[in-house]
């Protein structure tokens, strides 16, 4: 008997021996019966290079073998499911895996993801534009005249230019960290003409002191609606239609009458306080009301800088702190923890979705 014959003949008969797993794994079985690298495969490596004579008697014998542990696998792995049944221990596929349990969202994070939710089911597309931005469109497509009082309000931080080989002068294009996301009003109003619907989330820059209540960054989501008849009624309606999406049903809104250069008329917007109910808190200071967006409907002058006739369309825009609302969401009193990075302080948000 040829030595191949031989392995044949002895792995069949191991084959045969096998007739439960008998405290063995499937895997094991699997490993060295069925799979490529596995015994039987190598035997028809083998078989390859056979004598034709031997091939003919071998062939069968050796397919029988391979036909066998395939169907040994498979009573072995029924059996092995059937007493995984009875013992109680059942594997079902359907569940959903567990969850990965290290790090967490923001809580930023999670009240920018809330905000573009609500507003994405109005319609509003989501627009994203640069930090650092001229002077143009962070201040003078907005109509802060040049060295207007309101732009002391806002104060920055200005990038150094390098100067120009040819020492031309560069005009009034001067390089800043943006101070608001109302930028982006801009770049978007001039790249695309209305009806326009968008909110713009990112991060904002002011040069402040840094204390519990004021940072020298932090971030903003802006929002505008331009088309024909949009009217001051829209902005209410919209407004009021985000405070009970984001606060709660029974939440109200309060407009008061305020200044930004790039609205008329203006308007800062309160919610009744969700965390007392408007009965009176800290957080509220016993007023009933929490400020959450500056507001009002888009200047003509601001439509006209971005190519847009007023006089054919009106708009309305507001622009809301995402630190604030986080603060007034999660009772958070300290600005500066947003940006520490403690871990004792950050996965207080791991079971909020
Ligand atoms: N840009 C303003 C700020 O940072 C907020 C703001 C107010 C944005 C009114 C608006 C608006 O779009 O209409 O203080």
């Amino acid at each position: 008997m040829s030595s191949l014959q031989e392995k044949v003949r002895s792995l069949r008969q191991e084959l045969d021996n096998v007739t439960s797993l008998g405290g063995k794994s499937l895997e094991a079985f699997r490993l060295k019966f069925i799979s490529k690298k596995g015994a039987i495969s190598e035997l028809f490596e083998e078989f390859k290079q056979a004598s034709v004579e031997e091939k003919k008697t071998l062939g069968k014998i050796l397919n029988e073998l391979k036909q066998a542990a395939e169907e040994r696998f498979k009573q072995l792995s029924d059996e092995q499911e059937a007493s995984a049944k009875s013992s109680g221990v059942e594997i079902d596929l359907s569940l959903p895996p567990i969850p990965n349990k290290t790090g967490s969202l923001h809580p930023l994070n999670l009240t920018r993801y809330k905000i573009i939710e609500v507003f994405e089911r109005l319609g509003f597309n989501v627009v994203d534009g640069p930090e650092i931005e001229d002077d143009w469109h962070n201040f003078t497509a907005l109509n802060f005249p040049e060295n207007h009082p309101a732009r002391e309000m806002q104060d920055t931080f200005f990038i150094e230019k390098p100067a120009l080989p040819d020492g031309q002068e560069r005009g009034n294009h001067d390089i800043l960290l943006r101070t608001h996301t109302s930028n982006v009003q801009i770049r978007l109003m001039k790249q695309q003409k209305p009806p326009l619907r968008a909110i713009m989330p990112g991060r904002v820059y002011r040069n402040e002191a840094i204390s519990a209540r004021a940072h020298c960054f932090f971030h903003q989501v802006e929002g505008l609606y331009v088309d024909k008849n949009v009217g001051f009624s829209d902005l209410k309606q919209t407004l009021f239609h985000f405070a009970k999406e984001m606060f709660g049903k029974d939440t109200k809104i309060r407009l008061r009458p305020s200044f930004f250069p790039f609205t008329e008329p203006s308007a800062e917007i309160d919610v009744s306080c969700f965390i007392c109910g408007s009965k009176g808190c800290n957080v509220c200071k016993y007023s009933g009301w929490v400020e959450i967006a500056g507001s009002g409907m888009v200047h003509p002058n601001v439509l006209r800088n971005c190519g847009i006739d007023p006089e054919e369309y009106t708009g309305f825009a507001f622009g809301m702190g995402i630190e604030r609302i986080t603060m007034l969401r999660y009772g958070i009193n300290d600005l500066r923890m947003f940006s520490e990075n403690d871990i004792r302080f950050l996965k207080q948000f791991k079971a909020v979705v």
